[in-house]
């Protein structure tokens, strides 16, 4: 039997309490304890940011980041995002470009474009693609999310 340890952490804005395998991940944690399902297991590795979501305000792979880790933490999600004005844009111009396809790479691409857009609400091209480049897109060709994050960014900053 999985031996399950308590923790307590911020989930979207609420204070959750779970119980989780010992030694679990972020990622296990969400997907298999909390039903948050918008940060996916690509390659379990820390390499293709499928599951790449906000603790504290800052992206991290949740596939390497200790559930114990995040006790007494903020944990952000896709899911917790609704009304979020930045998220609500990337997220139209990556449907208007075609940024998504099979939508597995999507909810970590939208976490690290949103961080990018917060720190560089202007960014050029080049830096978008810098700051994408953890994330793997096995669909776009990347030019078309690309594309999306510098539409929303200019839309955006008029
Ligand atoms: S699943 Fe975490 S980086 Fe690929
Ligand atoms: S849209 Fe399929 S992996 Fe990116």
């Amino acid at each position: 039997m999985v031996k399950k340890v308590l923790h307590s952490l911020t989930l979207n804005g609420e204070e959750v309490q779970v119980a989780t395998a010992a030694g679990a991940t972020l990622l296990q944690t969400l997907r298999e304890d909390l039903r948050i399902l918008s940060s996916k297991r690509g390659c379990n590795q820390g390499v293709c940011g499928a599951c790449t979501v906000l603790v504290d305000g800052t992206p991290v792979r949740a596939c390497l980041t200790l559930t114990a880790r995040c006790e007494g933490h903020a944990v952000q999600t896709m899911e917790g995002m609704d009304g979020d004005r930045v998220m609500a844009t990337l997220q139209r111009h990556m449907v208007q470009s075609g940024g998504v396809q099979c939508g597995f790479c999507t909810g970590g691409v939208l976490i690290s474009a949103r961080d990018l857009l917060e720190a560089d609400p202007t960014p050029s091209r080049e830096a978008v693609k810098t700051a994408l480049s953890g994330n793997i897109c096995r669909c776009t060709g990347y030019r078309t999310i690309v594309d999306a994050v510098c539409g929303a960014a200019e839309e955006l900053s008029q």
